[in-house]
């Protein structure tokens, strides 16, 4: 009888190579554990053994079914896999990426930033970069605003500690640094690079201590002009303004100035558009941009001659128009990244 199991097991092990499917495995099972399975034989006749031969016979037996079912598993799981794989279809890659994603859509900014750079590149204007962190020199000094000078207090913002360390940004000593509250100081860094004639834009982060609400927040986005050659004027200026907004916000745009302050320019004004955009928010008139021509004193502290060049600055808010635009009422929707808003632009 021993003789009789070791070639059962011996013989669902050479057999097993051949089984596939799960009728087959089925099959091959009944042959040796079914009903009338070889094994069960085997057991069945345990009966007529003598009493004491029957414990050893029985751990035999034990160990026979034990390897039997050693081999049963194997098939099983070669089977599952199997069948897993045909659920599958061919081999997945998952480098590739998911046919079914959702793709992402342009930030709105973005798209208003672009569009911004679009129009003033056809008329040969190019892109100045500048850095958020930046001195207290380039950002109020130089555009001729004093350490007590009131327009500073409408620009508070985040100074940094005297040892912070800004990587790439040349450390001075007698320099303090802040997170920059307007792009206008990209002006005096294009200033100081270039000899004029000089034709830039700058669009770019900005921060403020600002408290938020719908209308402010604490970092925005603001979009400098800057213009320096000979005999530039107050008309270079407007028609400039004019053209540029009736580009961005549609024909029928005008634009009008009326006269302000900036310490960087003089002539300054504040400028207003009105457009069909204007019915989303049901006013006429909307200020959009601060602009002027170029303050003498703004030329001498960057080393360009104002009796020889003249020229003209811009600045507005990116967030503002893209406001006016999709007919936007909270800016809070700009940074929180829900997909519902971002993917109707
Ligand atoms: N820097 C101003 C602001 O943040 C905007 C501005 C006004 C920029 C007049 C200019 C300018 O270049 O000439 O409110």
């Amino acid at each position: 009888m021993e003789e009789d199991l070791k070639n059962i097991v011996e013989s669902a092990k050479q057999k097993v190579s051949a089984v596939s499917g799960r009728p087959g495995f089925e099959a091959f099972k009944a042959e040796i554990t079914g009903p009338n399975g070889a094994l069960t034989r085997v057991m069945k006749n345990m009966g007529a053994l003598p009493k004491e031969d029957r414990p050893t016979f029985g751990k035999l037996i034990n160990k026979a079914k034990q390897d039997v079912q050693s081999i049963y598993d194997g098939v099983l799981s070669g089977i599952e896999e199997a069948e897993l794989a045909a659920k599958l279809g061919p081999a997945i890659d998952p480098s590739l990426p998911s046919p079914n994603a959702t793709r992402g859509t342009v930030h709105p900014l973005t798209q208003i930033r672009e569009e911004i750079s679009r129009i003033f590149k056809q008329i040969g204007f190019t892109v100045a970069e500048g850095t958020e962190v930046e001195t207290e020199y380039y950002c109020f000094d130089a555009l001729n605003t004093p350490a007590n000078h009131p327009a500073r207090d409408l620009q508070d913002t985040f100074y940094m500690k005297d040892d912070a360390d800004f990587g790439n940004v040349s450390k001075r000593t007698d320099e303090r640094y802040l997170l920059r509250t307007h792009t206008s100081s990209v002006q005096i860094r294009t200033m100081l690079q270039g000899e004029p004639p000089i034709r830039i834009i700058s669009p770019g982060r900005c921060f403020r201590r600002d408290t938020v609400d719908a209308t402010h927040s604490a970092n925005f986005h603001q979009v400098e002009g800057l213009y320096v050659d000979k005999n530039v004027t107050v008309r270079d200026l407007k028609a400039l303004l004019d053209y540029f907004f009736e580009q961005l916000l549609g024909k029928g745009t005008t634009v009008r100035f009326r006269p302000h302050f900036f310490p960087y320019t003089e002539p300054s004004f504040e400028v207003d558009f009105s457009s069909k955009h204007l019915a989303k928010l049901g006013s006429d008139w909307v200020e959009i941009a601060g602009c002027g021509m170029v303050e003498p004193a703004v030329f001498e502290s960057v080393g360009i001659d104002p009796d020889v060049y003249s020229g003209f600055a811009f600045g507005m808010g990116i967030e503002r128009i893209a406001m006016i635009v999709y007919g936007i009422d909270d800016i809070r929707y700009f940074y929180q990244n829900d997909h519902r808003f971002l993917k109707q632009f």
